[in-house]
């Protein structure tokens, strides 16, 4: 930015200086209009503002006016030396009409610079409470002595300049705020990958990102279904839009369609004001219907028309609401064979699946296990305060081996539980809540029984699910859906 003009009276130029003192669009140029202004209607032959920097204490001058402004500029004052580093110090104005007789007056500087000085009137400068600086004038153009008429003057400027930097510092604190909160956010969504099953599916990704095409993406639990489906949001022209994310498994049918279509008022018990479904949220921007196989027979019906009408009513509403979306849905169905065997309607998805995208398992991109696994652990021991964290050699080679039912999510929660639990220089085999069992089914040989292989089965599916709730007998037995004392027997027949 160039340096502005300073002309126009001191009225006009006050009422520019409040104009901007909200919006701080360059500190140093805001300043520097401050201290002029005041020079100017105080007469005075020259005037400065200086910085404390409260780490080395030290004053330093920030703005100087007069003929010798070059000059000073480059001269810092400890605390508490001298009128300025006075002032700063005790926190009150000073007005001083003959320096000579001041002791503390501190002569080097004008002397030096050859610059005469007979009265300086200096304020401090604060921000809740902190002193930040002072600002000082020195002398009046006419030889006069500078009044306590002046000292007023120089006390609202000084005001003036203490609101300017502490709006700037507040600004550039929340610039700052936003830009970790970013980086942060950035590195939490980020999809880590180089094997080639995972660059097809981010390119495919980019590619309908610029358009509207329904999308489906497919794939295993912990997959990264979601992330992909933010990742085509973010990569395309709504990303400044809303991204709503709705999961149609986590509702049963009523309460799914008020999710979805919001309500008017009374129009059931309950509904004392309007509420605005996912749909009307999402209006402009993307809507991510996650585990969309879950959704039921009626509840396709109504998405159906959704999609071929590109309008809806709440529940309870007369008038037809249209809205532009972006529909991106999700499963870890083999939704295909719920359309055949007749659970999932053939039209909607037709209309869901214009384009699809699956994503690979773990187990089929195992060369990504390290750089993935490094990369939780760079977000974990963050958190943990332990830089120095690393992976050991045998941890890799067991996270390798194994075969990753829960794909990243597991392999991200493998992670965390070996930073939080293990030591703080490197993860150890032990501290992964894995085993490295044979890859399923791998050593189902022909040759048994139908018994031998459910039992074989049986024994590892339970060892595997013991494994993940971290030995947890009754949470084993809740997503085995059996009774913890059943469980309890088995364990027991197969020796785990
Ligand atoms: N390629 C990847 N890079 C980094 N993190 C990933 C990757 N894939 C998945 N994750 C992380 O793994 C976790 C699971 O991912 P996500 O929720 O997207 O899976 P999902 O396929 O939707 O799973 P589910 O079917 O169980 O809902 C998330 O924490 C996600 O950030
Ligand atoms: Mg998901």
């Amino acid at each position: 930015m160039g340096k502005r003009k300073l002309n126009g009276s001191p009225v006009a130029r006050m009422r520019e200086i409040s104009t901007w003192i909200s919006s701080v669009l360059d500190l140093d140029e805001l300043l520097e209009l401050i201290i002029d202004t005041a020079t100017r209607m105080m007469e005075a032959k020259a005037s400065s503002l200086l910085m404390l920097d409260h780490s080395t204490k030290k004053l330093y001058f920030k703005v100087a006016t007069g003929e010798k402004k070059d000059e000073v500029i480059k001269y810092e004052i400890d605390l508490g030396q001298g009128i300025a580093g006075y002032v700063a110090e005790k926190g009150e104005p000073l007005l001083i009409p003959d320096v000579s007789k001041d002791p503390r007056w501190y002569k080097q500087i004008s002397e030096t610079i050859g610059f005469e000085t007979h009265s300086i009137a200096c304020v401090p400068m604060a921000v809740e409470g902190d002193i930040i600086g002072v600002m000082e004038i020195i002398d009046k153009e006419d030889g006069s002595s500078i009044t306590e008429e002046d000292m007023k003057i120089l006390t609202v400027f000084s005001d003036l300049a203490s609101t300017a930097i502490s709006n700037a510092r507040k600004i550039n604190q929340v610039k700052q705020e936003n830009k970790d909160l970013k980086e942060e956010l950035g590195k939490r969504y980020q999809i880590i990958g180089e094997s080639i099953s995972l660059q097809h599916v981010i390119s495919d990704a980019y590619k309908v990102a610029n358009s509207k095409t329904s999308t489906l993406i497919l794939g295993d639990s912990g997959t990264g279904k979601e992330l992909l489906a933010r990742l085509i949001h973010r990569a395309g022209p709504r990303k400044y839009k809303p991204l709503i994310v709705l999961n149609c498994a986590a509702f049963p049918e009523t309460l799914l369609e008020s999710e979805l279509f919001g309500y008017e008022k009374g129009s059931f018990t309950g509904a004392v004001t309007r509420k605005l479904g996912k749909i009307e949220l999402a209006d402009g921007g993307t809507l991510f219907l996650d585990e969309i196989g879950e959704m039921s027979p009626a509840m396709q019906a109504k998405m159906l028309r959704v999609m071929q009408e590109g309008a809806f009513y709440r529940v309870g509403g007369r008038v037809p609401i249209s809205v532009d979306i972006r529909i991106i849905s999700a499963t870890n169905r083999e939704i295909s064979l719920e359309v055949t065997e007749g659970r999932f309607r053939e039209d909607l998805y037709y209309r869901l699946n214009v384009v699809q995208i699956r994503m690979p398992s773990l187990r089929e991109r195992k060369d990504d296990i390290p750089l993935l696994a490094n990369h939780f652990l760079s977000i974990f021991k963050q958190e943990k305060g332990t830089p120095e964290l690393k992976i050991s050699d045998t941890a890799m080679e067991k996270m390798l081996e194994y075969d990753w039912p829960g794909n990243v999510r597991e392999l991200s929660n493998a992670v965390e539980r070996a930073v939080v639990m293990g030591n703080d220089e490197e993860i150890r085999p032990e501290d992964l809540p894995i085993s490295a069992l044979p890859s399923q089914n791998a050593n189902m040989n022909v040759g048994m029984t139908l018994k031998q292989a459910v039992d074989r089965f049986k024994k590892e599916y339970i060892e595997r699910n013991l494994q993940s709730t971290q030995g947890n007998r009754s949470k084993a037995a809740k997503i085995l859906e059996v009774q913890r004392t059943y469980l309890s027997r088995l364990i027991t027949k197969y020796g785990l």
